[in-house]
């Protein structure tokens, strides 16, 4: 497996494959990776002759109170995860190398970037759209696979692709969960063993939604009581944000319809959680 960390080289790799007729998947990541990640380079290797994984901490999407400097790296312990699950190259460039003195262009998404995480994170999905577009055009991958962690991100990613004619399958994966039902995350590491516990609360409020809408209910008002209540019942937990939206359009709705998604973001103490379940008829 080859670490590359320049644009052109990388580029260059991907000539190489694309001359032999070898399709190629991506499975971008900001690195510390986990089952979750590890989950997107399997459905990488099952799809595509060649799998890229890209570790990069992107700083512009980041907010300035956020964790940018904290965000846990360890490019060796990634690379090795990267081996163990069949990757042929991890993209791993400098700040420097993807936003040059000069940098001066950017993505932006209207109205679906509005709700959720991009109410709470001004920016946010600039900063991803931004570097997605990056890594597609660097990497030219067929196949692009991104978790249902990040419920609106794949939306977004999904849009983004469709709207601009960009040349990949974006393939979206579920959510891998810890055996006590949290889901995986890079930010799990900031959790003191209390505030673990605590963190419980996303992924039981996210079940008791998911039972009442699949046992029928459909006042989008009552499931976001539901969860409300019991994120409410953690005196460690600090609610950012609790909405039913539609799956499509991620704009709030009143009744459950053909698709829906109850998200979540909550602080369990300065540490910012997400959690989603994706409701579709049928
Ligand atoms: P990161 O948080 O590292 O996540 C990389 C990918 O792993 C995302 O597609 C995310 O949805 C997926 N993922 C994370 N936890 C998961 C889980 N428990 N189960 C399934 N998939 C999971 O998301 C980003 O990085 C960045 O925004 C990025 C897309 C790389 C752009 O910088």
């Amino acid at each position: 497996m080859q670490i590359i960390e320049t644009v052109e080289a990388m580029k260059a790799q991907v000539a190489a494959w694309k001359s032999e007729g070898l399709t190629v998947g991506l499975v971008p990541t900001m690195g510390s990776l986990h089952e979750g990640h590890e989950s997107l380079m399997d459905a990488a290797r099952a799809a595509c002759d060649k799998v890229v994984a890209s570790v990069f901490v992107n700083p512009i999407q980041f907010g300035p109170d956020e964790d940018y400097d904290a965000y846990p790296r360890d490019i060796e312990r990634d690379a090795a995860i990267c081996e163990r699950h069949g990757v042929d190259a991890v993209f791993h460039p400098s700040v420097e190398e993807m936003y040059g003195p000069a940098y001066n262009t950017y993505v932006v998404m209207e109205t679906l970037t509005d709700a959720l995480c991009g109410a709470s994170r001004p920016g946010h999905f600039r900063g991803v759209c931004t570097v997605v577009t990056k890594l597609f055009n660097i990497v030219q991958p067929d196949r692009a696979f991104f978790g249902q962690k990040d419920a609106q991100q794949l939306a977004i990613i999904k849009r983004m692709v469709a709207d601009l004619n960009m040349n990949v399958k974006v393939v979206g994966c579920p959510i891998v969960r810890e055996d006590d039902g949290l889901a995986k995350s890079s930010r799990n590491v900031y959790l003191s063993p209390e505030e673990r516990q605590a963190a419980l609360v996303l992924s039981r409020a996210i079940r008791a939604g998911e039972e009442a809408v699949r046992g029928g209910e459909r006042d989008a008002a009552v499931v976001k009581a539901l969860m409300t209540g019991i994120i409410e019942a953690e005196p460690a937990a600090r609610i950012d944000y609790v909405e039913v939206v539609d799956g499509a359009t991620m704009q709030p709705t009143d009744r459950i319809g053909e698709s829906a998604l109850a998200a979540l973001a909550v602080y369990i103490g300065t540490t910012r959680l997400i959690d989603n379940f994706l409701y579709e008829e049928g």
